[in-house]
């Protein structure tokens, strides 16, 4: 499948010449080799790649922000001026979505996408989620310098490279807004050769030339037609049109020559999180007891679809309760359904919020067993403490919870805690990743409220913390 290779050009100070570059090595990239496919976008908000290539005002909504939905993003690209492709800008991309993207977002929509050429990426000067994006996809990172403050400010996307465990090889700096006329004495002659002679001093590779300040074509951005022009139709007397054509043909070259790589590392990257994802799914399901914890029937998918799922804080017990077993344990065996005479309606309430709620049951001394009800975030809404033995722990009489408690707790085992939640995570799945891991973190919280430590558990045996 073709894959598009990705140069993104960031750097988080202002002004130093990342929309000029981007937009213009689109047009020398394209002029170079027609046949190329170069798509330039920006996740900036100063519209220059719309002024600079926009064909015709354009009626759709579609811009850069969808990207990151489910969108086929072939359906966002234009045909603009120069042959260059685009995809439109977005006024306000933090309120168009006002939740950040993860940092791969943009790397896997662009690794499914069947598109290859080039893509360059223009970025706004912070390391927002959109600039993250577009460092964490791309096969080359070209990051203009102008002068030491630009240059110090490299660390941080160096940074961002080793955070992600990524190689920081994509890293190039580039010299930009030269001015040749500022000359020095000793070993670097100008601040070309001292920016340089810098950044290799610390570690950074860099393009090969540099990107002079020149009035002609900063000139380009400003005229009354409220078009931006490029170097190479408006510029061809600068000694920048040079230096934009050196650039240009070295990106081609190594696009010949190294291909999108960074696409297949993604797709590998992904299909190697699938795999290890469904392993810990299956061993989740490989110490699952086959048959209900409290009536011991073997459980079938219909009845698993609302089963409630158990586990012990040591996983010495993993498995499902049946939902009516579970219904009959709490009212009849904890609550003495008999006895309290528990209406109808409260059942009914006590069913529709347990679809929403987890439940914490440890047995304490004296054959107490207290169980808590807790909200999504792990939060006690309510807590009763059961005296069983004044109703005779008997499988007879309470033959649901006998048969749990056996399954899962030792005589006196006040430590162990048991954590029950009903099977209606996503796809009715608990132990697929998203539900499980809220399942645990619900389960960390309960410890560290309700397991009594070493220590508290030895001095208050017959003093119970917990009531
Ligand atoms: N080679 C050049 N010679 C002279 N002026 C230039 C050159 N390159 C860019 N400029 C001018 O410098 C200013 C900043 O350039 P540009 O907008 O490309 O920087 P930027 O890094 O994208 O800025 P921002 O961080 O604000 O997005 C603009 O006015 C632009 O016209
Ligand atoms: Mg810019």
């Amino acid at each position: 499948m073709p894959r598009p290779y990705v140069i993104t050009i960031s750097s988080e100070k202002g002004g130093v010449g990342k929309t000029t570059l981007a937009t213009n090595l689109a047009v020398y990239l394209k002029a170079l080799c027609e046949d190329l496919p170069v798509t330039l976008l920006s996740f900036d908000n100063h519209f220059t790649v719309d002024r600079m290539f926009r064909l015709s005002a354009d009626q759709t909504e579609s811009h850069v922000g969808h990207l990151f939905s489910e969108e086929n993003i072939l359906t966002l690209i234009r045909q603009g001026e120069y042959g260059v492709q685009i995809i439109p800008s977005c006024h306000n991309l933090n309120s168009f979505k006002p939740q950040a993207p993860n940092d791969e977002q943009l790397a896997e929509v662009l690794s499914k996408v069947n598109h290859d050429g080039i893509i360059i990426i223009d970025t706004c000067p912070i390391l927002d989620p959109y600039t993250r994006n577009a460092l964490y996809a791309a096969d080359r990172v070209i990051v203009p310098i102008k002068d030491a403050p630009s240059l110090a400010n490299c660390q941080h996307l160096a940074d961002f490279f080793t955070d992600h465990g990524i190689s920081r090889s994509p890293l190039r700096l580039l010299p930009c807004l030269i001015d040749s006329r500022i000359r020095y004495s000793g070993p670097f002659r100008n601040s070309y050769q001292l920016l340089k002679a810098y950044a290799i001093n610390r570690g950074y590779r860099c393009l090969e030339g540099f990107i002079a300040k020149s009035p002609k074509v900063e000139s380009l951005a400003t005229n009354p037609e409220g078009k931006v022009y490029s170097v190479l139709t408006h510029g061809r007397s600068t000694e920048v049109h040079l230096q934009f054509s050196h650039i240009a043909r070295q990106i081609y070259l190594e696009y010949l020559e190294k291909g999108p790589h960074r696409m297949s590392e993604v797709s590998e990257e992904q299909r190697s999180r699938t795999q290890k994802l469904a392993n810990r799914e299956q061993e989740r399901h490989q110490r699952l007891l086959d048959h209900c914890l409290c009536c011991g029937q073997q459980l079938d998918q219909s009845l698993l679809q609302k089963a409630f799922y158990a586990e012990t804080s040591g996983r010495e017990l993993c498995g499902f309760i049946e939902e009516n077993c579970f219904y009959q344990m709490i009212f009849s065996d904890l609550y003495g359904e008999q006895k309290l005479g528990l209406s109808t309606a409260t059942r009914e309430l006590f069913r529709e919020s347990a679809q929403r709620s987890y439940f914490l049951m440890q047995r304490q001394e004296n054959s107490k067993i207290m169980l808590v009800r807790l909200d999504e975030n792990g939060e006690t809404l309510s807590q009763r403490t059961s005296d069983i033995k004044s109703r005779g722990l008997l499988r007879r009489s309470t033959p649901f919870l006998h048969n749990l408690l056996e399954h899962s707790f030792a005589e006196n085992d006040q430590k162990n805690l048991l954590l029950l939640r009903q099977n209606t995570g996503v796809n009715g799945r608990i132990l697929t990743e998203a539900p499980y891991a809220r399942f645990q973190t619900v389960f960390s919280r309960a410890r560290l409220d309700y397991e009594p430590s070493e220590d508290i558990a030895d001095s208050t045996l017959n003093n119970p913390v917990f009531p």
